[in-house]
């Protein structure tokens, strides 16, 4: 299964589902990793020869444009999926329906609570005793899209938002291998709307 990876910042779950494609324990072939900004992340890809590519988003530019040069740069790979791993910017919903129903989004959050960009912050201020990770299919709203999988992580006593994320994002890692397994072992199919 060829996979595009889009990010935007470390990159850190995009290095464990690397490694993991690597080692063989993910079935599929990571064959372009882009970014909207120049991503420290995209190092990543640079270790294991795979191409990359920017594709910025101006301030007050074109968001339709701008999915369109995105889904572009993506088209050229022919991908079989589309994984959003910390890609902090919001496609516009021709993007969505271009590459739909196969773009997953890995969130911090035991979706639906806590959507949006800041969702370990948000749990954080909101004093819950757990929170949680996700696995989702893009659709055109703020990370509303149907849940592949999902789990709980609590709160430990001493966390600060950035413990607590750095714990949230070793189970993002194995949710989505696990999702990235079933679906390239056809163990899931995701439906189109
Ligand atoms: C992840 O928690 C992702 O869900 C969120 O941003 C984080 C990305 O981390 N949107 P990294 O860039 O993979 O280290």
């Amino acid at each position: 299964m060829r996979v595009v990876v889009l990010i935007s910042g470390q990159g850190s779950n995009l290095r464990a589902f690397l490694d993991s494609c690597a080692e063989g324990t993910i079935p599929a072939t990571v064959v372009a990793v882009g970014a909207d900004v120049d991503a420290s992340g995209l190092d990543h890809a640079r270790h294991y020869d795979i191409p990359t590519f920017v594709e910025p988003f101006e301030p007050g530019g074109d968001r339709d444009a701008w999915g369109s040069r995105l889904g572009d740069r993506i088209a050229e790979f022919t991908p079989d999926l589309v994984i959003l791993s910390g890609f902090q910017r919001l496609v516009p919903p021709s993007f969505v329906r271009r590459f739909a129903p196969m773009i997953l989004n890995t969130h911090p959050a035991f979706l639906p609570e806590f959507p949006g960009a800041h969702a370990v912050r948000d749990a954080f201020e909101a004093g819950v005793a757990e929170t949680g990770a996700s696995v989702i299919v893009v659709d055109d709203g703020v990370d509303t899209g149907p849940i592949l999988a999902q789990r709980r992580v609590p709160v430990a006593d001493g966390d600060t938002e950035s413990t607590l994320h750095d714990r949230i994002k070793i189970v993002e890692r194995e949710l989505l291998a696990d999702v990235v397994r079933d679906i390239a072992n056809r163990e899931t199919a995701i439906e189109e709307n």
